[in-house]
């Protein structure tokens, strides 16, 4: 009889092929089907020829060359696909058998699909793998969630195919009930959408500010990622800066300047909103990239509306040092307003997350991949119930040294126009959520004034509510004790 496969991979387009070839490059067979069943035979003709895989010509094919018990591991386009899948594989599966989604689902949706696998007696896993067509060959991030029972069925082949940082660390570790994959997955996503867009606007106050052209900021990102910014991000933007067009010229400024997005940036702001955490950096940077997009109307404005020329007067290199503060610190708001949604989503949800784990995934293998999260590993075991990164005293130390050039930047940035939202925003968090007095009270006041919706006092034990009729001529009805 023919040897059974370890896992099976439903979906062969470029993710789903180079992560097999990647499992099967660590010792393991793995059967493969796709939708279009040809893809199958060009697949183990093609790029699997003479390797341990079996092909399935259909499902039923597939699930019997699966050892019990059976992964089943989709990599399809999100949405009705999957859910299709699901239904034609539950009556082939048994008890204990594990549906995987490795895809870029959303995460209720993989709450919702955790619940219904096991009502049917099977366990599910959502799986957020990071790190593109290259990462899924030689060692994605992955970030599981699902089923806690499945973890150790797909630990060792997950762990074995995940990136692994210096140490050896594989960059995959279990992240929590149904959905948690899944929501880290996009909070990932919602972090590279910062982490781009800090770096653009220290590469636009370069431009704008300093008059420097692409090749010499490309010296300047040479040295960042030597340095306490080394980082996946800070290296490919290095590399853009230094690529020559076929004239010699940078092909970077080339580009037409309307940034594109999928969503994953937009749900990661959306699910902040609806969890009420201020993930400021994160949805400006979702907010800068539909700017961006406005191409037409933004030509027609920068025609017609006078704006501050940029005007630099000062020390050029210490302002390029200002700026690699500027950007640390931001990046550690962004970072810690990342982890705040988490940790309020793991309240929500009833997730047990492992926070340092989390680091360690993103450490190796994805977009986000850096020295940096090194340290937040670090943060989260010295402190497993770290309320906020700031209070680790790493970071703490390093966005209070990073202050004054932060400020420096932003407001010089202010006076000469160009836009900075996400550095500035992560300024503003950082000075809200150091200060013990914002001024909410006056807008108690406002919301009492016009919709009697009561306040608290500082001199009453908290829970007690206050309506004042301000004018002399509303009532003494307070809002809540009406039905509206
Ligand atoms: P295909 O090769 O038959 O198109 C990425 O697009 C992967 O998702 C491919 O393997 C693709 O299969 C699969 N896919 C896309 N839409 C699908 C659908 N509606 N049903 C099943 N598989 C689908």
């Amino acid at each position: 009889m023919k040897e059974k496969a370890d896992i099976g991979l439903i979906g062969l387009a470029v993710m789903g092929e180079n992560l097999v070839l990647n499992m099967e490059s660590k010792g393991y067979t793995v059967a493969v089907y796709n939708r279009t069943v040809e893809k199958v035979d060009t697949f183990v003709n093609g790029r699997g020829k003479g390797k341990n895989f079996i092909g399935a010509r259909s499902l039923e094919e597939f699930v019997v060359s699966l050892k019990r018990p059976r992964k089943v591991m989709m990599l399809v386009k999100a949405g009705k696909p999957v859910d299709d899948f699901i239904e034609k594989l539950i009556p082939l599966l048994e008890p204990d058998d594990i549906i995987i989604d490795g895809g870029n689902s959303h995460f209720p949706d993989t709450v919702r699909r955790t619940k219904y696998a096991e009502s049917k007696g099977l366990l599910y896993v959502g799986a957020g793998v990071s790190g593109g067509e290259e990462g899924a060959l030689k060692g994605p991030s992955m970030m599981p969630g699902g089923s806690p029972e499945a973890w150790i069925h797909v630990k060792k082949i997950f762990q074995d195919i995940a990136a692994k940082v210096d140490d050896g660390t594989p960059c995959c570790d279990w992240v929590g009930e149904d959905g948690a994959g899944h929501f880290v997955k996009m909070v990932h996503n919602g972090i590279e959408y910062g982490d781009m867009q800090i770096i653009n606007e220290a590469y636009h106050l370069m431009k704008e500010l300093l008059g420097m052209d692409a090749f010499e900021q490309h010296e300047v990102f040479k040295k960042w990622s030597t340095g306490k910014l080394d980082s996946y991000l800070i290296e490919i933007t290095r590399d853009i800066l230094a690529y020559k067009d076929e004239d010699g010229n940078p092909l970077v400024e080339k580009i037409l300047d309307t940034a594109g997005q999928k969503g994953t940036g937009k749900w990661a702001a959306v699910t902040a909103l609806d969890l009420g955490i201020p993930l400021t950096l994160i949805g400006e940077s979702v907010f800068s990239r539909c700017l961006s997009a406005q191409k037409d109307i933004r030509i027609k404005a920068s025609k017609t509306i006078i704006g501050k020329k940029p005007a630099f007067k000062g020390d050029k290199q210490q302002f390029i040092n200002d700026l690699e503060q500027a950007i640390y610190a931001s990046k550690i708001i962004s970072y810690a307003q990342g982890y705040d949604l988490m940790m309020e989503a793991a309240k929500e949800y009833n997730w047990n997350l492992n926070y340092g784990g989390i680091a360690l995934m993103w450490r190796g293998g994805c977009i986000i991949r850096s020295v940096f999260l090194g340290d937040i590993e670090k943060a989260f075991r010295n402190n497993p119930k770290l309320e906020n990164l700031l209070f680790d005293s790493f970071f703490k130390n390093a966005v209070e040294t990073a202050q004054e050039s932060w400020r420096r930047v932003c407001a010089t940035a202010l006076e000469n126009g160009i836009p900075v939202p996400a550095l500035t925003s992560a300024l503003s968090y950082f000075d809200g959520f150091r200060n013990d007095r914002l001024p909410a009270n006056l807008l108690q006041a406002q919301r009492d004034y016009f919709g009697a919706h009561q306040y608290e006092r500082i001199d009453k034990p908290r829970g007690e509510f206050f309506h004042t009729d301000w004018t002399g001529r509303g009532g003494s009805t307070a809002s809540s004790m009406y039905q509206v």
